[in-house]
């Protein structure tokens, strides 16, 4: 298959608050013939993140801001079409940093081979970085031990799904968070978590985590922000750990809002709370993707796809993470896999 031209998403306009539609703009460039030593890839899939709202911005943070009139970036899982590169061959599966577009043209720098006798979407999602994070969170810092009871929150979102079902494996009591009465039920029918809290209906989180959580709070992975983690902290006990992984909650919020207000608790219960950030740990990946993806293969972990299809109607399933539209990991179909 050949193409001429290929569309890509640039951003129009840097967000006051949450974004919207018309701050992202879809543009088509032609595709360059390739140089010896290239490929053009066909992208299959691209992720939309809530960490790409913190590239839109221009505050100064761990990743550099997107341009503004530029092409926008972010992991997808593409097919090489074309190639005059010496190991990267036709029909070749590969990782990259360039979603957001349909096809690029690269010398095979930052493209990674996949296996792709796995789903190729869940490279964006259980194996992929949320997963890994996920798996790293809880593993390096909550460091989960059985009997010990633990609380995630964005529970049924990609990386928190990961979480629960490790914890489960593990065998912690595992609650989970989430904004739908629907995804509570998909978290203790499906992903077996003990219990479900829907945030959005609870009123007072404290007096819905109490019952959920007798024995008090082991370990907090925290992926939202907000009150729930000022509830968290009234129950937590002697040596705590709190994953600090995102606070979603805030990321549209200028200034954030203020607290939490029972940080004194984590004094007297000595407790851990350890920001992280995933790509200080890539040396990690294989040991993460030898032991998650086993556990995918032999059908002990489950993964959930929310799908958007087409490259313009990525900006919708972005703003979707904000919404909690998804399900498991908010996902984009750009081509059909037998591409
Ligand atoms: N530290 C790192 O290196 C790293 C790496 C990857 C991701 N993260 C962080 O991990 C968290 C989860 O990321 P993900 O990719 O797995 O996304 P996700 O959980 O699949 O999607 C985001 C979810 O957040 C929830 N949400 C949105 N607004 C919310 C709000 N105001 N209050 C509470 N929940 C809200 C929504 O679910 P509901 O329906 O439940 O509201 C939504 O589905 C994010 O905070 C992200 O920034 C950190």
């Amino acid at each position: 298959m050949t193409t001429t031209s290929s569309r890509h998403v640039v951003l129009a306009a840097r967000p006051q608050g949450l974004p919207k539609p018309g701050d992202f703009r879809i543009e088509s460039a032609p595709v360059p013939e390739l140089s010896p030593g290239q490929v053009l890839v066909r992208n299959l899939w691209m992720s939309v993140d809530p960490y790409m709202r913190g590239r839109m911005s221009d505050r100064k943070s761990y990743a550099p801001s997107f341009e503004v009139g530029k092409p926008m970036e972010g992991r997808a899982i593409g097919r090489v079409v074309r190639s005059t590169h010496p190991s990267l061959k036709e029909g070749a599966v590969v990782s990259s940093m360039l979603g957001w577009r349909e096809y690029f043209v690269s010398s095979g720098e930052g493209l990674n081979p996949v296996d792709p006798s796995l789903p190729l979407a869940a490279y964006l999602g259980v194996l992929g970085i949320p997963g890994f994070t996920g798996w790293y969170g809880l593993k390096m810092i909550g460091k989960p031990k059985p009997g010990e009871t633990l609380v995630v929150s964005g529970a049924a979102g990609a990386t928190g799904s990961l979480v629960v079902q490790m914890g489960k494996i593990v065998g912690c009591r595992v609650v989970g968070t989430a904004g739908t009465d629907d995804k509570c039920a998909y978290l203790t029918k499906e992903l077996g978590a003990d219990a479900a809290i829907n945030y959005k209906k609870a009123g007072d989180l404290l007096e819905a985590l109490r019952p959920a959580c007798p024995t008090g709070i082991d370990i907090y992975f925290e992926n939202v922000g907000g009150p729930l983690l000022d509830a968290v902290l009234r129950l937590v006990n002697p040596h705590a750990r709190i994953p600090l992984c995102g606070m979603i909650s805030q990321y549209n919020l200028d200034p954030p809002d203020p607290g939490p207000r029972y940080l004194f608790s984590m004094i007297g219960n000595r407790v851990l709370m350890q920001g992280f950030i995933i790509s200080d740990h890539l040396n990690l990946y294989p040991e993460f993707l030898a032991e998650v993806g086993g556990w995918l293969k032999s059908g002990r972990l489950k993964r959930e796809e929310t799908v958007v299809e087409g490259l313009e109607n990525a900006p919708r399933a972005f703003l979707g993470l904000f919404s909690g539209e998804n399900l498991g990991k908010m996902v984009v179909k750009l081509a059909p896999e037998s591409t």
